[in-house]
C-alpha cells in the first residue's frame, strides 16, 4: 500500500484482548495507518518448541484490518524465549570473557548458532504460511537492531573457515597480515584466535566483516522461509541503528527491500544536522525512500536524563525525517506495558490506557500525513553532492585513531554540515558506489583504497566532478595493510600531492591562506606538491612543531575537466565553512540560504513537482525569504514572494504557484 504511513509498534501480548478494540479506536482517532507487531512476541507465538500459537496475532490483524490500518510483522528472534536458551544452551552468546550470555534481555543470542538459525527459520516459516499472503500485512522486519558479537567456539570455528575462504592459502593470510611480525606466522587455521582488545589490524578487519557475514546469514536464513510465501509488493527490512558500527549496513541491505532505521534524541534536544546525516545514511543504503520505523514519543528511558522533546518539537523531526525521504513514521511504543524493562519509556498511551499529551500532537501529525499523503508519495530526494562513508575506513581508523579523539563519523559530519546548513541536498553513498550525476564528491577519511574506488573518482573527475580529498586518505588497502606507497597512493595523480608525514595534533596550530585564517586541531598532514602544473596551495601551516610550519595543508588541482580538493588538516569550522562555499562556488549547486535553524530540503515528484519542506527547527520564531508564490500544503495558505514568518518549530509543504501550472 503506497502512501504515506504513519503509526506507531503495538504489542497486543501484553494485553487482554478485550483491551484491544479502545487501542484501535485511538489508533484511528490518532490517523494511524500502519502497526509494527510481533517482533519480541517469541513466547507468545510459540510457547514450546514447534507448537504455534497464532491465533491472538491473526485476530489482532483482522481488529486491525477492521479499522483500515494496514500490518508490518516482525520475527520475533531478538528475543529467543527461555524454553529455547534452555532446551539448546549453545543459542546464548559467549561474550569477550568468555561467559554466557544471561537470559532475560534480548539480543542474547549467537548469531551463528545452528539450532539458533533452525528456531529462526521455523518460527519466520511459520509466521510467513500463515501471514505471508495476508492482505493486511504490507512488510516484514526480520529480528530488531543486530548488534551483538558472540564469542563462543563455534564463531570461532566459523571464523577460521570464513578466513580459509577469504584467503585461501595460510601464506597468503600470513603475508596480507604481516604476521612475521611479533611472531604471528600461523601455521594452522585453528591457532587463529578471535580479536579480543587489541590485536593484528588485518584480524581485526577480518573479524568484522566476519560479523557482518554472520548477521548476514542469519538475515538470509530468515529471508528464505519468507520469500517464497510473500507477494511481490511485500517488503522486507530490517531496523538499523543509524551510525551503529558493528558491521557494514550496505552489505546487510544489499539483501532487504526496504531501509529503516530507529531515530532517538534520547538527552537534550534534536540537531536537524546531525539528524538529517543519519537520515541520508539510511537512504544511501539501498538508495531510496526508507522507513522511519521507530522513533520516541516524547521520551525515552534508557539515557542520562531521559527529558521529553518540547512541544511541537516531535512534528518538526517527523516532517524533517520526510523531507529526507521516509515515507513512514511510526512511534515507539503505543502503550507502556505495566511491567518489563521499560516502564518510564514515552508512549502515546499510558499504562492507565488513556492518551497522554504526548498523543495530541501524534493526532496532528497523523492528520498531516494522512492530507499530504498523495502529493508526497513517489517523489524522491534528488541530489547531486554525495559523501562517501566507509565501514572499512571506519573500522580501520577506530582500530588505530592514533589521536584518541578522532572519531570517523564526527570527522564525515564535519563536511556534512557546512554543506547541509546551506539546504543542499546530500546522498551519503557507499564509497563503492559509481559516481554519475553527482557535482561534488566528498570522500572523508577514505583510508581503506581498492581498484573499483579508484576508478569511480578518477571516471567522477575525469568527467568534470568536483572531489574532495581528505586527511587520512589512501594508506591502507583491504586487508588493513599500509599500501607500498605515500598517501593518497593512487589517488595522487588527482591529487596532485602526497602527504609526506601526518601529526597528531596535542594542541590547535594556525593554518589559513586567503581564503581563511584559522586553526587545525587533531590531525594534520604536511603535503608535497608533485610538480604538476596547475596545482594550487589554498592554505598553509603557520608556525607550529616546525615541521608543519609554512607547509601546505590545502590544495587544489585540476584534472581532466573537474577538480580536486585535498584538505590535510581538520579544520575549525568557521575555516571548514568557508572552505565549503568556496567549493561551492566552483560547482552549480545552488544553496538555498536560510537561518542555521531553518532547514529547506526537496523532494521531486515523478512529474517533476518539487516539495519544498519548510522546517524551523529551534523554538524562536524565524524569518525567510520566498523568492516566489507558494501554496502550504499543510495549511492550505498561499504566500507572495518576500518575508515568510516561520513560528517556533513550524512547518511548511510548499509547492510553487508557476510549477502548478508548469505540470498541472
Ligand atoms: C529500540 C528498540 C525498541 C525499544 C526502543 C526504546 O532500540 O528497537 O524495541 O526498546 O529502543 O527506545
Amino acid at each position: 500500500m503506497q502512501r504515506l504511513h504513519f503509526g506507531a509498534a503495538w504489542y497486543p501480548e501484553h494485553w487482554p484482548p478485550q483491551r484491544w478494540a479502545e487501542d484501535i479506536r485511538l489508533m484511528k482517532e490518532a490517523h494511524f495507518t500502519v502497526v509494527r507487531l510481533a517482533e519480541f512476541a517469541w513466547s507468545s507465538l510459540e510457547p514450546s518448541e514447534g507448537d504455534f500459537r497464532f491465533d491472538w496475532l491473526e485476530q489482532a490483524i483482522a481488529q486491525l484490518a477492521e479499522a483500515g490500518i494496514w500490518v508490518v510483522l516482525g520475527t520475533p528472534t531478538a528475543a529467543p524465549p527461555a524454553w529455547l536458551v534452555t532446551q539448546y544452551p549453545e543459542t546464548l552468546a559467549v561474550d569477550e570473557q568468555g561467559r554466557r550470555v544471561q537470559f532475560g534481555n534480548r539480543c542474547h543470542y549467537c548469531v551463528n548458532a545452528p539450532e539458533m538459525h533452525r528456531a529462526a527459520r521455523r518460527i519466520a516459516r511459520a509466521m510467513a504460511e500463515r501471514f505471508g499472503s495476508h492482505p493486511r500485512v504490507i512488510g516484514w522486519q526480520v529480528d530488531n537492531e543486530y548488534n551483538r558479537v558472540c564469542y563462543c567456539d563455534h564463531c570461532h570455528a566459523q571464523f577460521q573457515a570464513f578466513l580459509q575462504q577469504e584467503y585461501g592459502t595460510l601464506d597468503e593470510l600470513n603475508a596480507r597480515w604481516t604476521t612475521a611480525y611479533w611472531s604471528q606466522t600461523y601455521s594452522d587455521w585453528k591457532q587463529i584466535p578471535l580479536p579480543i582488545g587489541p590485536h593484528n589490524p588485518g584480524l581485526m578487519l577480518a573479524f568484522r566483516r566476519f560479523v557482518t557475514r554472520s548477521y548476514r546469514n542469519f538475515q538470509r536464513a530468515q529471508l528464505e522461509e519468507l520469500r517464497p510465501h510473500l507477494p511481490s509488493s511485500v517488503w522486507v527490512t530490517h531496523n538499523f541503528m543509524n551510525w551503529f558500527g558493528g558491521f557494514d549496513h550496505y552489505e546487510l541491505s544489499y539483501d532487504l527491500d526496504l531501509a529503516s532505521w530507529d531515530w532517538y534524541v534520547a538527552t537534550g534536544h534534536h540537531d536537524h544536522l546531525t539528524s538529517g546525516a543519519a537520515h541520508d545514511l539510511v537512504r544511501g543504503y539501498k538508495r531510496k525512500n526508507f522507513w522511519l520505523i521507530e522513533t520516541q514519543p516524547g521520551h525515552v528511558n534508557w539515557s542520562q536524563t531521559n527529558n521529553a522533546l518540547n512541544k511541537m518539537e516531535a512534528r518538526a523531526m517527523a516532517w524533517h525525517a520526510v523531507a529526507h525521504g521516509a515515507d513512514a513514521l511510526l512511534y515507539w511504543q503505543w502503550r507502556s506495558a505495566l511491567n518489563g524493562q521499560e516502564q518510564y519509556h514515552g508512549t502515546l498511551i499510558d499504562q492507565s490506557g488513556q492518551p497522554r499529551p504526548f498523543y495530541e500532537e501524534a493526532q496532528l501529525i497523523g492528520a498531516e500525513f494522512a492530507r499530504v499523503s498523495d502529493l508526497v508519495i513517489g517523489s524522491t530526494v534528488q541530489a547531486r553532492t554525495a559523501i562517501l562513508n566507509c565501514y572499512e575506513s571506519r573500522w580501520a581508523i577506530e582500530f588505530q585513531r592514533h589521536n584518541s579523539a578522532f572519531d570517523y563519523v564526527a570527522y564525515l559530519e564535519h563536511w556534512y554540515r557546512p554543506l547541509s546548513v546551506r539546504n543542499l541536498e546530500i546522498d551519503l553513498l557507499s564509497a563503492d558506489e559509481a559516481l554519475d550525476g553527482y557535482q561534488l564528491v566528498i570522500a572523508p577519511a577514505l583510508i581503506v583504497l581498492d581498484e573499483q574506488r579508484i576508478e569511480h573518482l578518477r571516471a567522477f573527475v575525469q568527467r568534470g566532478g568536483r572531489l574532495v580529498l581528505t586527511l587520512r586518505t589512501g594508506m591502507k588497502d583491504r586487508h588493513n595493510a599500509m599500501l607500498p606507497s605515500r598517501p593518497p597512493g593512487a589517488l595522487a595523480e588527482l591529487a596532485g600531492v602526497e602527504v609526506e608525514e601526518y601529526y597528531s595534533l596535542q594542541h590547535p596550530i594556525p593554518v589559513g591562506g586567503k581564503l581563511f585564517q584559522g586553526t587545525a586541531s587533531l590531525w594534520a598532514e604536511r603535503l608535497r606538491l608533485l610538480g604538476q602544473p596547475f596545482t594550487t596551495v589554498m592554505a598553509r601551516y603557520g608556525a607550529s612543531n616546525g615541521w608543519l610550519d609554512d607547509q601546505p595543508a590545502v590544495v587544489v588541482n585540476p584534472y581532466g575537466s573537474g577538480f580536486v580538493y585535498t584538505v590535510g588538516a581538520w579544520l575549525d569550522e568557521r575555516s571548514q565553512d568557508t572552505l565549503v562555499r568556496q567549493i561551492l562556488l566552483n560547482t552549480s549547486l545552488k544553496p538555498f540560504e536560510t537561518p542555521p535553524a531553518v532547514e529547506v530540503r526537496v523532494r521531486v515528484r515523478p512529474d517533476g513537482r518539487r516539495l519544498y519542506f519548510v522546517i524551523n527547527h529551534s523554538r524562536q520564531e524565524q524569518t525567510v525569504t520566498l523568492p516566489w508564490d507558494a501554496t502550504d500544503h499543510l495549511t492550505g495558505q498561499s504566500f507572495a514572494p518576500g518575508a515568510l514568518t516561520l513560528y517556533p518549530y513550524a512547518v511548511a509543504l510548499l509547492t510553487r504557484q508557476e510549477d502548478v501550472s508548469v505540470v498541472g
